[in-house]
C-alpha cells in the first residue's frame, strides 16, 4: 500500500515579551543563577503576560504558520492544541483558537500528552492526513507553565517558561515529510510529574491549596533518569523506522529540559552534540512548545534547508515519549 507522504509545510513560534532571568529568581527564593545554569544550563525563561492565556500564545504562533505555508486559516481541516496547560479545565483551547482565528465550524480537540505533545500531535495529524480524513492540520504545542508552578518550590519553578509553536500539517512532496515516527509512554510511573489536585481525583479544597497540591509536583531525579533513556529510545527507534542512521541526520531538535540530559542522549543516539539544536538557555523548559520552537528558531537562522534530514524527539509527564525523523519540505 502507497502512503501519502506527509509533513510540515509551514512553521512558526512566539514567545511572550517579559523575560524572567535567573538574577529575578534569586530575588525570590533560595537559588542562584550559578546553581540553574549549572545544573539546567538554563539562564532565562519568558513568563506570559497577565492577560495572555495558552489561546493567546496559539494563535500568534499559528499566524506565522499560515503565513510561512502561504495558507489562510480557511485552508485549515482541523485545529489540535497539545498541551497540558489549557485555558480552563473544560473547554478545549483549541475551541478559543479557532474563535480567535476566525475559523468558522473547523473541528477542534486539544491532546494532552505534556512535553511529549507537539510530536504527538503531529504524528496524529500525519495519521489523519495520510488516512484521507484531512488535508491541512494545524498543530499548535502551547503552554502557559508559568501559572501552574510553584514560586515558592525551587525544585520547579526555575525550570519552565511560556511560550507556543505551530506547525501545518500536509501532504508533501513524495519522499519528504515524516520518514519514521515512534511514540512510548510508561504510565506505570505516575508519581513523577503531576500536579497532585485539581483533577477529578482529588478536586481543590482549602487543604489542597494550602499544601501547595494545585501546582507541579516533580521527583526531578527520577525524571532525569527516565529521560536519559526515553530520548535516545524514541530517536532510535524513529531512526530504525526511517532506515536512516545518526551520521545522516543534519540535526536533531530535543525537548529543551536540561542541558545535561540532552548530553546524555547525544551519547546514546552517538551523534555529536553539535547536531542538537538547544536553546533552553534563553527559553527554559516550555513543555509542548519546545521542539517546536527550537525549530522555528532554527529556520529563522536558516539553519535548515529543503531536504535536510532531521529528528524531533521528547519526553514528559505521563510518562511520554516520542520523536520524529523527516525530511525537511521547504
Ligand atoms: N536552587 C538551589 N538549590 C536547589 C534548587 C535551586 N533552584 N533546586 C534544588 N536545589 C537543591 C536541592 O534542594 C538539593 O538540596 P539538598 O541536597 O540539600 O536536598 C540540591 O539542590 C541537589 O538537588 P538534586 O535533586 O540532587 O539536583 P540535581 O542535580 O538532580 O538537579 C534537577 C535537579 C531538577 C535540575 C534535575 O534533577 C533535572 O533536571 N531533572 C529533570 C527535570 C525535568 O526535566 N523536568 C521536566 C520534564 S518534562
Amino acid at each position: 500500500m502507497d502512503f501519502k507522504s506527509v509533513g510540515i509545510k509551514g512553521l512558526g513560534y512566539y514567545v511572550p515579551e517579559k523575560v524572567m532571568t535567573n538574577f529575578d529568581f534569586e530575588k525570590l527564593i533560595d537559588t542562584s543563577d550559578e546553581w540553574i545554569r549549572t545544573r539546567t544550563g538554563i539562564e532565562e525563561r519568558r513568563f506570559a503576560a497577565p492577560d495572555q492565556a495558552t489561546s493567546d500564545l496559539c494563535v500568534e504562533a499559528s499566524k506565522k504558520a499560515l503565513e510561512n505555508a502561504n495558507m489562510t486559516i480557511d485552508d485549515i481541516d482541523l485545529i489540535l492544541i497539545a498541551t497540558c496547560t489549557p485555558d480552563y479545565p473544560v473547554q478545549a483551547a483549541a475551541c478559543l483558537v479557532q474563535k480567535k482565528l476566525g475559523a468558522k465550524q473547523t473541528p477542534c480537540f486539544d491532546l494532552n500528552a505534556a512535553c511529549s505533545g507537539f510530536i504527538y500531535g503531529l504524528t496524529v495529524a500525519g495519521g489523519m492526513i495520510r488516512g484521507g480524513v484531512y488535508k491541512n492540520i494545524l498543530v499548535v504545542g502551547a503552554e502557559t507553565l508559568s501559572r501552574i508552578i510553584d514560586m515558592e518550590d525551587r525544585n520547579t519553578c526555575v525550570l519552565f517558561g511560556d511560550g507556543a509553536a505551530a506547525a501545518v500539517v500536509s501532504e508533501v512532496e513524495e519522499g519528504y515529510g515524516f520518514l519514521g515516527v515512534y511514540l512510548g509512554a510508561e504510565g506505570e510511573d505516575d508519581d513523577i510529574l503531576k500536579i497532585p489536585a485539581g483533577g477529578t481525583k482529588k478536586p481543590n479544597t482549602v487543604e489542597t491549596i494550602e499544601n501547595r497540591e494545585n501546582f507541579v509536583h516533580m521527583k526531578g531525579k527520577d525524571v532525569f533518569k527516565f529521560a536519559v533513556h526515553a530520548l535516545p529510545r524514541a530517536t532510535n527507534k524513529a531512526m530504525k523506522i526511517a532506515g536512516v542512521t545518526s551520521d545522516e541526520l543534519k540535526m536533531v531538535f530535543p525537548h529543551q529540559a536540561n542541558i545535561r540530559i540532552i548530553e546524555a542522549a547525544a551519547k546514546r543516539i552517538h551523534a555529536p552534540i553539535e547536531k542538537f539544536y538547544v536553546n533552553l538557555q534563553r527559553f527554559g523548559n516550555t513543555s509542548s512548545a519546545s521542539v517546536g520552537i527550537a525549530l522555528g528558531e532554527a529556520l529563522e537562522k536558516g539553519k535548515l534547508k529543503k531536504g535536510d534530514l532531521i529528528a524531533l524527539t521528547g519526553f514528559g509527564a505521563g510518562l511520554t515519549y516520542g520523536s520524529i525523523v523527516m525530511k525537511w519540505v521547504y
